[in-house]
């Protein structure tokens, strides 16, 4: 959830819309596993609700999100919590695990962001995430930038979501120091709670934050529709065509 780009933040509405986002993260806590007296830092922590878990498990966790909104909801949630743009964390061998969730795929250079959790991290630490992954959203998209065209427009350069294929994060995070434990692409289809129109409220700013005010929701309705034959089952239930990149990367003695 660190969010760099025009996008911003709305902790009431991510929770009504996004909750889900938190609720799928089982796998990579448990990849994680956090133990007592470990200092984790959560990148991207949005408001705080899997900082806090990590917390109940015993670690001393510091939150960082770019978004001031997201930081007050976690510090609402007792965290430690600051606002930091994951591109330019400012760590020097702080941490036992950096942790992130939905997050890294906003941040904008992913080499600087990579390098900057290489210098957070102790030697042997582990960078343990998951991002959205190569195909994320890919119908999503599409008909994201088919409404900009309609109305003159290209996609917005460069595109405001980083969604590697395993291979391309494998070279970054080993051009950085990093050893690949583990990494997973995972094809997750996701459910939406509200809907296509709550994912389009929560996330398509990046897209249409360009458009006029008044010509927001026209375009919201176009994309909708557009994606209504391929997202919305036949009792009107809309499951976004989510893949994941999941991984374990731990830091080389010399790396960083
Ligand atoms: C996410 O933050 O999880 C996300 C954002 C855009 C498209 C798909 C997923």
């Amino acid at each position: 959830m660190s969010k760099q780009s025009n996008q911003k933040w709305n902790p009431a509405q991510y929770e009504e819309n996004a909750a889900y986002v938190a609720e799928m993260a089982g796998e990579v806590l448990a990849w994680l596993a956090p133990q007592p007296g470990e200092r984790i830092l959560d990148l991207g922590c949005g408001d705080g609700r899997l900082s806090l878990s990590l917390a109940q498990a015993g670690a001393q966790v510091l939150a960082v999100d770019g978004s001031a909104e997201m930081v007050e909801a976690a510090r609402k949630r007792g965290l430690e919590a600051r606002v930091a743009q994951g591109q330019a964390l400012q760590f020097e061998r702080e941490f036992d695990a950096v942790f992130s969730n939905a997050a890294l795929h906003w941040m904008h250079p992913q080499e600087d962001m990579i390098a900057g959790v290489a210098r957070a991290l102790k030697p042997g630490g582990r960078f343990v995430a998951e991002m959205g992954g190569h195909g994320c959203a890919a119908s999503v998209i599409v008909a994201l930038v088919a409404v900009l065209e309609r109305r003159g427009l290209g996609r917005p350069e460069p595109m405001p979501w980083f969604f590697p294929t395993p291979e391309q994060y494998s070279d970054l995070l080993e051009e950085a120091g990093f050893f690949i434990k583990k990494m997973h692409l995972v094809h997750r289809p996701t459910p939406l709670p509200t809907g296509m129109e709550g994912w389009m409220a929560t996330f398509s700013q990046p897209f249409f934050g360009a458009l006029p005010e008044d010509e927001r929701e026209s375009a919201h309705q176009e994309a909708i529709n557009l994606l209504r034959p391929v997202l919305q089952d036949h009792q009107g239930a809309w499951v976004a065509d989510y893949v994941r990149l999941r991984f374990e990367a731990v830091l080389q003695a010399d790396g960083g």
